[in-house]
């Protein structure tokens, strides 16, 4: 066994994108489409793919740090020239080199595995994968002799007319013996086009009477690689569908499949319920035994086990178990709902802790407080926490009673036990078991009838 080294070119414009997003950054299902390629390799080899950029070359550095190797390609002179960029940071031991495209998400780690095996077995200088496919898609055309031997890659450009009705294309993956490799990659013919084509050097090892091998792809909507966006569109399909049915199998039921959108790193317990137009989206985690839906948004948040969540959106959030939300709730970037708590209509909470068992029913605004086990939030309460220059904490203690449209103006808090009444403004601490009122609000039983809330003490 050789050890291998991955290329993945990707320095091209993508041009038929018409984007100013570097195409391999384009999201599918929820990551870049690099991520895909990047996964699939990496299970394969232990060092880090080298990762050939030209156009939008920062952005993608940016978005994937560390987790590759790489080398910019100034000018676009083919893929020829694309690897050879590649040859001072691919590990020196390496004798297999592993070349493929940022832009084919669905290529499998078996399939990959495959042309390693088949490469290594055979000692070819250069094995490649190709599919066949009537639709030649602009790919390459693969010549073979009577007996099967592979004779060359004719570009479509470059092809006569009996060549374009071959059926067989290059996908553009190809494992080469790296000493034959960088011997000859300097020595390509630069094309009219002024373009160093990689697909020359297959010719090079025929004529050199070195072993070339051609495996062909079991399934061939794996090497569909992303030109513009009807084929973004087209991958994006079938890995959702791909991901509907490994969480079906894993399972969840999805009342409507085809109206459910999940995400690649959405993790999904056993016997939870996916109603009609749900979005699970970016890294959110749902626990067993849930329903979820119909319409509703999950984004980067973590729901608990017999939660309810119906016609909500979520982000950022962590809602822990026998939670029920909505229909029409709001839970933002830092909400946490402890265990047991009912968040009604209309509601939104942000940056906020709910207790065990909190129940606010109706259309109330949570933001930047801490709230304890039982509180009752009544109907349209608001934790008032901007003073029009910076946010301000509330606290309300456990087994607290907030009236209905109560306006807690922060930074205040709220003893336990205590009883807001209907529409106070609470401008002042609460203390515990007591019972506070009016506009502003003031302090009847533990304190002096009338008394402004907290006055005492400011
Ligand atoms: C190439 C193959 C063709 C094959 C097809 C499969 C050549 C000459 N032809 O076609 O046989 O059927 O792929 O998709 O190789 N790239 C660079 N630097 C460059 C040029 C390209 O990094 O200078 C990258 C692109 O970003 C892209 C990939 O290489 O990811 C392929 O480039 P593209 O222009 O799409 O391939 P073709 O030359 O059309
Ligand atoms: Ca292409």
């Amino acid at each position: 066994m050789g050890r291998l080294a991955v290329v993945i070119l990707a320095a091209g414009q993508g041009t038929r994108m018409k984007s100013r997003l570097p195409k391999v950054l384009h999201p599918i299902a929820g990551r870049p489409m690099i991520q895909y390629v990047l996964d699939a390799v990496a299970e394969l080899v232990e060092q880090k793919a080298v990762l050939v950029v030209g156009y939008g070359a920062e952005v993608i550095r940016e978005q994937l740090g560390d987790a590759v190797t790489f080398v910019v390609q100034e000018e676009q002179l083919g893929t020829g020239h694309a690897v050879l960029q590649a040859r001072e940071q691919v590990p020196e031991l390496a004798d297999t080199i592993l070349v493929l495209y940022g832009d084919m998400p669905l290529l499998s780690t078996a399939t990959l595995q495959s042309l390693v095996d088949t490469h290594e077995a055979r000692r070819s200088s250069i094995t490649m994968l190709t599919c066949i496919h009537d639709d030649p898609m602009g790919f390459g055309r693969i010549l073979r002799d009577e007996d099967g031997h592979v004779l060359g890659i004719v570009e479509e450009s470059d092809a006569t007319s009996e060549q374009l009705a071959i059926k067989e294309l290059n996908c553009g993956v190809y494992c080469f013996d790296a000493t034959w490799l960088w011997e000859h990659l300097p020595r390509l013919p630069l094309r009219p086009k002024g373009e160093y084509y990689l697909t020359d050097l297959v010719g090079m090892a025929v004529d050199g009477g070195r072993p070339v091998e051609a495996i062909v792809v079991d399934d061939a909507l794996e090497t569909l690689g992303i030109n513009d966006r009807l084929h973004l569109a087209r991958v994006e399909g079938i890995l959702r569908q791909l991901i509907r049915e490994a969480v079906m199998c894993a399972g969840v039921t999805l009342i409507d499949p085809t109206s459910t959108y999940i995400d690649s790193d959405v993790q999904i317990d056993q016997d939870t319920i996916i109603y009609p137009n749900t979005h699970l989206q970016g890294n959110t985690v749902i626990g067993a035994n849930t329903l979820i839906g119909p319409n509703t948004i999950v984004r980067d948040s973590t729901i608990g086990d017999n939660c309810r969540v119906e016609a909500s959106v979520i982000e950022g959030a962590v809602v822990e178990n026998d939670v029920s939300i909505g229909p029409f709730a709001h839970l933002r970037k830092g909400a946490h709902l402890a265990e047991g708590v009912h968040m009604g209509n209309f509601g939104e909470v942000k940056n906020s802790y709910l207790g065990r068992g909190v129940r606010m029913g109706h259309f109330s605004y949570v933001g930047d407080a801490t709230v304890g086990a039982d509180v009752n939030i009544g109907a349209g309460t608001v934790t008032c926490n901007y003073d029009g220059v910076k946010k301000n904490p509330t606290v309300i203690e456990e087994g607290a009673f907030i009236g209905s449209d109560a306006m807690l103006v922060a930074p205040v808090r709220i003893g336990a036990r205590a009883q807001i009444g209907a529409g106070a403004v609470v401008t002042h601490d609460v203390p515990p078991d007591s019972t506070a009122y009016g506009v502003p609000a003031r302090v009847r039983g533990s304190e002096k009838e009338g008394e402004q809330v907290g006055s005492s003490d400011t």
